[in-house]
């Protein structure tokens, strides 16, 4: 398997992106892979628990089944459908995915097939580390955001009230089919979402990928097949040199997470707020809407420390505003209390605040104990 590589394979419509490793998988980026044989080719026992949620599944699941069903016909396959949205994202949808996996009599060679956004990704991605101390997984992104991040890297997770992600495990999937079909389905704001993590690769490593992707910004959102491909192959390909050479985050993995110490905070505040975790309406914001304001609050923070320049920052947030992404804080969001949420943060450690801070266009570093009221100045600023 290449590593990290971005090739066209046997038909012109298909790119595979090859991630290395201990446990090597590739990523396939096509139209109509959720009907196609390719779905059944990872399943190595005889059974098949379908994860996927409220919206998904009555779009989708039927197609998957039926793929499994035509190719292996003597397969157990069932469904299993949670609530869609983050508020889904919790122990005891978990707890329902592993009661499923029960119930279908799921042995050590079964497969977790996870249809959806980020959201079923992690929780069907948690159950399948889990059950039988872990079984394959393979994932079916239906959103941006999934098909260039969540489904790639295996991690895997669940919500607390506390935090996001708090309770989780690594596990790499078997595979990864990214059906670009399924975007055309794909509310407007959740495709302008997931470009919030399209744009990350670009600010934190390459950026010719950020003058495409501003050349590009019309063709990508209004959904043209050619250039949402080319886009997640690349962000895909990013995402896979990563994390194959840190797969558990010891070191440039971390990078992944620029904006996300913020964007997290963001995320766990409005929830307190509004008591839980709920669809995002015009007052708040989805997972890739509170990223993209967290991007431009840690370049802030990084210009604040000397690292990176007004105009890379100016550029960063012109380019999310391009794509239709909030790149300011409301006032409904208290600084002192995002501070609070991100001392919890998984990226903080015993001796205080760690950030991925910028130091311009295509290059970000992993700093530790960043001054408390640098971050405070950096979000009332905001
Ligand atoms: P999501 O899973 O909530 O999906 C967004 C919305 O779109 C949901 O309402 C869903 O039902 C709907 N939807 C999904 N696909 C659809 C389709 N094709 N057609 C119509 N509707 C569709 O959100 P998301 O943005 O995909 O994922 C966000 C989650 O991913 C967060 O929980 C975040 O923490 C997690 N995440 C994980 C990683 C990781 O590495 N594991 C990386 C980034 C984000
Ligand atoms: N989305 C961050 C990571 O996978 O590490």
């Amino acid at each position: 398997m290449t590593n990290a590589s971005s090739t066209d394979a046997s038909s012109t419509d298909l790119r595979t992106v090859a991630v290395g490793g201990a446990q090597p998988y590739a990523i396939s980026i096509a139209p109509d892979l959720l009907s196609s044989d390719a779905v059944a080719a990872p399943l190595r026992g005889r059974h098949a628990l379908l994860v996927s949620d409220g919206h998904v599944a009555p779009l989708y699941a039927q197609r998957v089944q039926d793929a499994l069903r035509r190719a292996r016909p003597e397969a157990c396959v069932a469904l299993h459908v949670i609530p869609p949205g983050e508020a889904a994202k919790t122990l005891a949808h978990f707890a329902g995915a592993v009661d499923a996996l029960a119930a279908l009599g799921a042995t050590r060679d079964a497969c977790v097939y996870a249809l959806g956004g980020g959201v079923v990704g992690d929780l069907a991605g948690f159950a399948a580390a889990c059950w039988m101390r872990g079984i394959d997984c393979v994932q079916l992104p239906t959103t941006l955001l999934a098909m260039v991040d969540s489904s790639v890297g295996g991690k895997t997770a669940v919500d607390l009230p506390q935090g996001k992600n708090l309770v989780g495990a690594f596990h790499p999937p078997r595979a990864v089919l990214a059906d670009t079909t399924a975007l055309r389905t794909l509310p407007a704001r959740e495709l302008r979402a997931g470009f919030a993590e399209v744009i990350k690769y670009g600010a934190i490593a390459d950026a010719p990928f950020l003058d495409w992707l501003d050349a590009n910004a019309d063709a990508l959102l209004s959904g043209d097949d050619a250039a949402l491909s080319e886009a997640i192959a690349r962000s895909c390909a990013h995402k896979a040199s990563i994390v194959e050479r840190d797969p558990y985050e010891h070191g440039d993995r971390a990078l992944l997470n620029l904006g996300h110490t913020f964007g997290h905070a963001i995320e766990t505040e409005q929830a307190a707020n509004s008591g839980g975790y709920s669809a995002p309406d015009n007052d708040s914001f989805n997972h890739g809407e509170a990223v993209a304001i967290g991007m431009v609050l840690a370049a802030r923070l990084s210009k604040a420390l000397g690292l990176a320049s007004d105009t890379d920052v100016e550029i960063l947030r012109a380019l999310l505003q391009r794509f239709g992404l909030p790149v300011s804080l409301p006032p409904s969001l208290d600084a002192q209390a995002l501070l609070a949420h991100m001392r919890l943060d998984k990226k903080a450690q015993a001796s205080g605040l760690r950030f991925v801070l910028w130091d311009g266009i295509g290059r970000a570093r992993v700093v530790a104990d960043v001054a408390e009221d640098a971050v405070l100045a950096a979000l009332r600023a905001a």
